[in-house]
């Protein structure tokens, strides 16, 4: 049976917009939206803000009664004590998040984050009723010695070992050498990765969590170029960093619909 995933525009603010930025980012974003009659059940979208801005959102969102959703950019695998600086994913969830990143290249690369960290944060947000968005991806290096889908796959495996066979998560697949770079990976390269995890997450949990399981690309993603990504079957969204700081931009992103036709 065919199962039909709803494609996920997420935006990966990283470390910009304060809390007074992100309001009328968010107010601008959710005009521009209702501007075009954007329909959220057909392509959601999410923001995921830095930490000191999700209350400031989400009493936008929730005065505005706005679709759009939220989420953080990590989380701690502890549920509280004596950890300066973490965050636990039961405060997000006090927050009404929907969704936290785990396992951006960025903190696998400046915070060391293992694989290991990487499931145990996925358990734990899990456990906080959150929606997991787990990043694997190889780096340049990676590409040349292991070819495309050995690293982000083995990567996603050692999540896949300690995750319900009917969890809900989304996977990012972000080639590390295609962020920030403006260097995007290829729709076909997209396509065949996001296969091979689909594939690796039926082996592990079954197909039926395989067909509803959202996979987005990440990694140079801009207006000119998402129409040709999610014209492949196995790429459900996008995970956006750069281009989803300008409103504009990251409105036009979401209205991929609009101009599916003109690459
Ligand atoms: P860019 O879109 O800036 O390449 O960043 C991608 C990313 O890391 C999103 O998490």
């Amino acid at each position: 049976m065919a199962v039909t995933r709803v494609p996920l525009i997420a935006g990966n603010w990283k470390m910009n917009l304060d809390h007074l930025q992100s309001i009328a980012f968010v107010q601008k974003l959710a005009w521009s939206l209702r501007d075009a009659k954007h329909d959220y059940a057909a392509t959601e979208v999410a923001v995921f803000p830095p930490y000191t801005d999700l209350r400031s959102v989400q009493t936008l969102v929730s005065a505005d009664k706005l679709e759009l959703r939220y989420g953080a950019q990590d989380l701690s695998q502890h549920d509280s004590g004596a950890y300066t600086g973490e965050i636990s994913g039961a405060f997000l969830k006090a927050l009404d998040c929907r969704y936290v990143i785990i396992g951006h290249s960025e903190r696998r690369q400046y915070h060391s984050e293992s694989d290991d960290v990487v499931a145990s944060k996925t358990v734990a947000a899990l456990r906080h009723g959150l929606v997991p968005v787990v990043c694997v991806g190889e780096t340049a290096d990676d590409l040349e010695k292991h070819g495309p889908s050995a690293v982000p796959v083995a990567q996603l495996a050692v999540v896949l070992g300690q995750i319900a066979a009917d969890a809900d998560i989304v996977v990012a697949y972000e080639p590390v050498w295609a962020i920030g770079s403006g260097q995007a990976a290829t729709p076909e390269q997209a396509q065949q990765v996001c296969a091979a995890l689909r594939e690796s997450i039926a082996a592990a949990l079954g197909d039926e969590i395989a067909q509803r399981t959202r996979i987005l690309y990440g990694g140079s993603v801009k207006a000119a170029n998402i129409a040709g990504f999610m014209k492949h079957r196995d790429v459900d969204g996008a995970l956006v960093g750069g281009a989803s700081l300008d409103v504009d931009e990251f409105s036009a992103i979401i209205r991929f619909r609009q101009h599916v036709g003109t690459v």
